[in-house]
């Protein structure tokens, strides 16, 4: 990475953000500092030199008309969940965290819509509709402590994105303060949008690199009354991804359709006790959500999904549909990733393609694990298409797995572009996967991107170092 020169801070500008926010919500002792310069990303670690916390909006527009002004790098940070390194502050620079943007500013039931602050925790939001019987269907495996905010950054999907779509369905208006400080809202509270550029689309998946989201009006939907979830065991990883396209072609589209391999099942099983048979032959699960208002149809749905398991050679099918019992599968799916991480040195991946290619994509990927040296473990949102690779170094040297693995993952990235797919499906490029962009999109691709940045950033402060 070339590294800009940006300004330190000093004590002076210290002073003026202290001004700025509030010297209450400026910190730069070696604990916040330490607690701020990591989020999930690997054991990546970089060190602001301070991190501010503004309470309001008019906080956000005069930190950032002060760093733009005075040319300091601002990183802004949701729940730190993140997983392709996109809030690390790289340059140093200011660490600003939205944590104190916490509130729920209004459910809207006649136009189902909410309006809220980014620093709110997607669960917290997801179980204040539904106490008024909405739903709010994006609920990523971190959805307990991610910010919505973060969510609109990186464009998030989750597990229910097969039937409801990702966050880029749901957002329908953003309040942004610019990095040069002026605050505008992105589009309009309304379904449909026709407006010239549909600036607020822009902004989702943006990463933080355009602007600071300091408001979001989301769209909500009425919420199911049942839901079922089915665990179909099948021998071999190829055939239960062959199986996802064909529960589509049967006509159905089921509330969530995850992959789980099988020793990704065996670790998630080991870091939370949880008591599950797991037979021997079996190497792969297809987890099968339904959810409707009516229990007959719910329960046809199954049975036509169950019919197209067999024909895949799946052996075994578990039906949940007490409450605790949905709720332990979907664990298991859940803390997938954190067992992961508990278990091993590992680097996530997070491949997306055409979802009949799934078949080719893990073939593929197995293959080029066997020609590097390298394991895996595959989890994620089948009925998207949605493969999380989770590299595992295993025998590989330590040279091998800092220099090496580079060309292997880039075969994975190539792989992937060649079935049709792209190299995030809801991760983000961040960081850590922005060397591989060239993979998928050409130099021209690349340089509308950074065109449409420096018309919102010329000084390029507002997270700087990411993406491309
Ligand atoms: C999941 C996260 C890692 O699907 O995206 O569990
Ligand atoms: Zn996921």
């Amino acid at each position: 990475m070339s590294t800009p020169s940006y300004t330190k801070i000093t004590p002076a500008l210290l002073d003026q953000i202290a001004a700025a926010v509030g010297a209450g919500n400026v910190f730069t002792d070696q604990g916040s500092l330490a607690d701020y310069s990591h989020d999930e990303t690997e054991d990546l670690r970089y060190y602001p030199e301070v991190v501010v916390k503004p309470a309001d909006t008019a906080g956000v527009a005069a930190l950032m008309k002060l760093c733009n002004e005075n040319h300091v790098p601002v990183t802004p940070r949701g729940g730190g969940t993140g997983l392709s390194g996109g809030a690390l502050p790289v340059f140093g620079g200011v660490l600003l965290s939205m944590e104190r943007f916490k509130s729920i500013l209004s459910i809207d039931t006649d136009n189902l819509q909410a309006t809220v602050e980014p620093g709110v925790i997607t669960e917290e939001f997801i179980n204040a509709v539904g106490e008024k019987d909405l739903l709010y269907p994006v609920d990523p495996s971190s959805k307990g402590s991610c910010f919505i905010g973060g969510n609109v950054a990186h464009g998030s999907g989750g597990p229910r994105v097969v039937k409801y779509g990702t966050i880029r369905e749901y957002i329908l208006n953003l309040e942004v303060v610019l990095p040069t400080g002026e605050v505008i809202w992105t589009g309009a509270n309304t379904l449909k949008y026709a407006s010239g550029y549909n600036l607020t689309q822009l902004m989702i998946g943006s990463e933080g690199t355009l602007g600071v989201v300091t408001k979001i009006v989301t769209k909500l939907i009425p919420k199911s009354e049942f839901s079922v979830v089915m665990l179909g065991s099948f021998p071999e990883n190829e055939t239960a991804c062959a199986a996802v396209s064909a529960i589509f072609r049967a006509g159905i589209t089921p509330s969530a359709l995850e992959f789980m391999e099988r020793r990704g099942v065996e670790w998630v099983i080991h870091y939370n006790d949880i008591k599950f048979d797991l037979k021997d032959g079996i190497n792969a699960f297809l987890m099968i959500e339904f959810d409707g208002n009516d229990m007959d149809t719910i329960f046809k749905d199954c049975e036509k999904v169950n019919a197209v398991l067999e024909s895949f050679g799946c052996t075994d099918v578990l039906f949940a549909d007490t409450a605790q019992q949905k709720e332990e599968l979907w664990k298991m799916r859940r803390t997938m990733a954190e067992s992961v991480k508990s278990n091993s040195v590992y680097k996530e991946e997070d491949t997306v393609v055409p979802r009949a290619a799934l078949p080719k994509l893990i073939n593929g990927i197995k293959e080029i694990g066997s020609r590097y040296g390298f394991e895996s473990v595959c989890y994620g949102h089948a009925g998207d298409g949605n493969l999380h690779i989770n590299i595992i170094k295993a025998g590989m040297s330590d040279a091998d797995w800092k220099d090496r693995l580079k060309e292997g993952i880039a075969e994975l990235f190539e792989l992937t572009a060649a079935l049709g797919g792209t190299i995030s499906g809801e991760h983000g490029i961040g960081l850590v996967q922005k060397e591989f962009m060239p993979i998928k999109y050409s130099e021209i691709h690349l340089n509308l991107m950074r065109s449409i940045k420096s018309v919102f950033d010329p000084n390029s402060i507002l997270n700087p170092g990411k993406i491309f």
